[in-house]
């Protein structure tokens, strides 16, 4: 076959595709036209329940906005990982909130058990990079105005703000037990501290979920938590979704 009757074939093969409406054919084009594009890049299985969890969506797009799904998967890993640990002793907190859609997540989990949720932000944004963090992230990137995330969590009165940069309001909080920590800070420092402060007041079965833990854009992050951990005895388990999180011992 010439080039040009392959090219014709292909082009009836799209367009028989597209308006069939078969969701399977359609995926199954998607795999075979990013696979050209970016073959880095592995499809799953076609059909996981993620993909038609309407509500689960709904709040993404409600609280990430519909510009990109990128954190859909870790959202819905956290927010699974929160069911195993909300009962356990102790409250909650996120280093790293964001415009607080994470934050939300673990309060859902946590209204009417009596415990508080504390939130750890510059809300100015991330800190200086340091020599561990690479070229991807710059002083000030992810700032979100405190008065945003306020809004986003008005309809939970357990929110306890502890506004500043990391470490430095961390004794705000330091007769506290926590059953799940959120960091998410993307930098090596502000990881490493993060892990310093809540290690020790995790409860044991209690989870401790780096956002960051996977990612080639996030070195230092990783660097953090496998240096802090090398002389603990939990094994950081690391995701597909490019989280790593610790069950403490
Ligand atoms: C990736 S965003 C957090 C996203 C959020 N966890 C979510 O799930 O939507 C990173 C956050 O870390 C905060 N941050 C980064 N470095 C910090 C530091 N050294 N001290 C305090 N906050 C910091 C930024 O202000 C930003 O809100």
């Amino acid at each position: 076959m010439s080039f040009l009757a392959k090219a014709a074939a292909g082009i009836r093969y799209v367009l028989a595709v597209l308006l069939s409406g078969d969701e399977k054919s359609r995926y199954v084009l998607a795999e075979a036209l990013a696979r050209q594009v970016y073959p880095r890049y592995k499809f799953s299985e076609f059909g996981r329940l993620i993909e038609y969890d309407e509500d689960f969506i709904k709040f993404y797009e409600t609280y990430c906005g519909t510009d990109n799904y990128h954190s859909l998967d870790r959202k819905y890993t956290l927010n699974q990982l929160m069911k195993v640990c909300a009962l356990l002793e102790g409250d909650t907190a996120e280093c790293g909130v964001y415009q607080g859609a994470s934050s939300y997540l673990i309060c859902r989990h946590i209204a009417g058990l009596g415990k508080s949720h504390h939130l750890f932000d510059s809300f100015s944004g991330l800190s200086k990079p340091g020599p561990k963090d690479g070229n991807h992230w710059t002083q000030g990137d992810m700032a979100c105005d405190e008065a945003v995330v306020r809004e986003n969590l008005k309809e939970y009165d357990f929110v306890v703000y502890h506004r500043g940069w990391i470490p430095d309001k961390f004794h705000e909080a330091s007769s506290k037990r926590f059953c799940f920590v959120h960091i998410d800070v993307d930098l090596y420092q502000p990881t490493y501290d993060s892990l310093a402060f809540f290690y020790e007041r995790t409860s044991p079965g209690g989870i401790i979920l780096c956002d960051d833990y996977g990612f080639i854009t996030c070195p230092g992050a990783k660097s953090a938590m496998d240096s802090f951990f090398l002389n603990e005895p939990e094994h950081i388990v690391c995701l597909p979704t490019g989280q790593g999180f610790v069950i403490k011992k």
